[in-house]
């Protein structure tokens, strides 16, 4: 049997009862469902706004956007960002010619807070604050930092579906928090985001350009206006097809019921690694923040002779991740090259072990002994 890094596990029956619902009425666009899991997810996080939409990516170009228009920011303005990211982060910042400024990580992986105060400019705007695998690292400085210097925050929340920090749910202490609800994440669905602005008209702003720049949306003309004028709308905006289905909502509502107990198996299975792991040399742990309890969406180490090491994880059936490439590795941001030197050494060791709710515990000590086989094997 091999061993993957990420197998997500649906509630399949109770999911399809969901999207029964959504056939059965004749609504699979947006409203009805998106706008239940909207709700629901408010009232998870404690964010008063929430928007559904079919992707992060999505969401993080809106953030970046409504932002960048509500304060006149310029091209080639600067926004400080991780290096060790997904290339949505980065590609963001890009889609509305503003400049992405790489500041190193710290041992968390996240962005380190001396590294990103030392890259502020004039140009500076916003910070893009990237939780890895769950992880809040240093955010809270990261959030001190910004007021201190009046930057925005975005938090790329991509893997924060379930992180607390000091026993609340993260994502309230930014500008705007983005989840991701992508097929592998902690809350899967085929494929969607959640946008959460803190201020209510930035949130409208986000909700309009989701939809086109349209001024009502079909779910809200269709329920609401008893009288006339249904069909009549306004275009105020460029917009974007940017929002969420009913489908993907169908889902997510399920999911999220589970998300609690889902992710308190991940941080066991964590638990597991860190006892098998504990004092084997040539093995470093990245650890969780002591102020944060991690959806642990990944499980990291880092190891010298990564490649090899990967490599005979796969001649055994295993197939781990890495999480991720250093970004300014690619041609996109190779205008950076060499100016995070830690991100960079992090990049080069980095694996993420197979973590998932299908995983059993012995598949967990299976993992722990090829792993252990291979640093004896390529230990240098
Ligand atoms: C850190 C990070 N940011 C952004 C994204 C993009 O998320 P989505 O696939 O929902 O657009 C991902 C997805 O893998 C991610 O890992």
């Amino acid at each position: 049997m091999l061993i993957n890094v990420f197998v997500p596990k649906f509630h399949t029956e109770e999911v399809l009862e969901e999207i029964r619902q959504c056939l059965d009425k004749g609504w699979t666009g947006v409203g009805f469902k998106t706008v239940e899991f909207e709700e629901k997810w408010k009232e998870y996080v404690g964010i008063k706004n929430a928007h559904f939409l079919n992707s992060n990516t999505a969401g993080l170009h809106l953030a970046v956007r409504v932002l960048k228009k509500k304060f006149g920011w310029k091209n080639g303005d600067e926004i400080i960002t991780t290096p060790l990211t997904f290339v949505s982060t980065n590609h963001a910042i890009l889609y509305e010619n503003l400049k992405p400024v790489f500041a190193d990580v710290d041992q968390y992986l996240c962005l380190d807070p001396k590294s990103v105060e030392s890259k502020i400019t004039k140009k500076t705007k916003a910070v893009m604050f990237v939780g890895i695998g769950g992880n809040t690292g240093k955010y809270l400085e990261i959030v001190k930092l910004c007021k201190k210097h009046g930057l925005k925050l975005i938090l790329d929340a991509a893997h924060m579906a379930g992180t607390k920090i000091n026993g609340k749910h993260v994502g309230s202490e930014a500008d705007v928090a983005v989840f991701s609800f992508q097929a592998i994440k902690n809350l899967p669905t085929s494929d969607s985001g959640m946008i959460c602005f803190a201020d209510d008209g930035l949130d409208k702003k986000a909700w309009k350009l989701s939809w086109m720049g349209i001024s009502k949306d079909t779910y809200k003309r269709f329920n609401n206006n008893k009288g006339g004028y249904k069909w009549k709308y306004d275009v105020e905006d460029v917009g974007f097809k940017y929002h969420g289905n009913a489908v993907a909502a169908a889902i997510a509502l399920v999911q999220l019921k589970y998300l609690e107990e889902d992710n308190s198996r991940r941080r066991e299975i964590a638990a597991l690694y860190d006892k098998l792991l504990e004092g084997v040399k040539g093995v470093e742990i990245v650890r969780t923040a002591p102020d944060c309890v991690s959806s642990r969406h990944l499980y990291q180490i880092c190891v010298n002779n990564r490649d090899e090491i990967m490599q005979y994880f796969y001649d055994n059936d295993i197939y781990p991740g890495v999480h991720y490439t250093d970004n300014t590795e690619y041609k996109m941001y190779s205008y950076a090259k060499g100016s995070c030197p830690n991100a960079h050494k992090k990049s080069e060791q980095l694996i993420t072990l197979p973590i998932h709710l299908r995983l059993k515990d012995s598949e967990c000590k299976k993992v722990v002994e090829v792993l252990l086989e291979g640093l004896k094997k390529f230990s240098k």
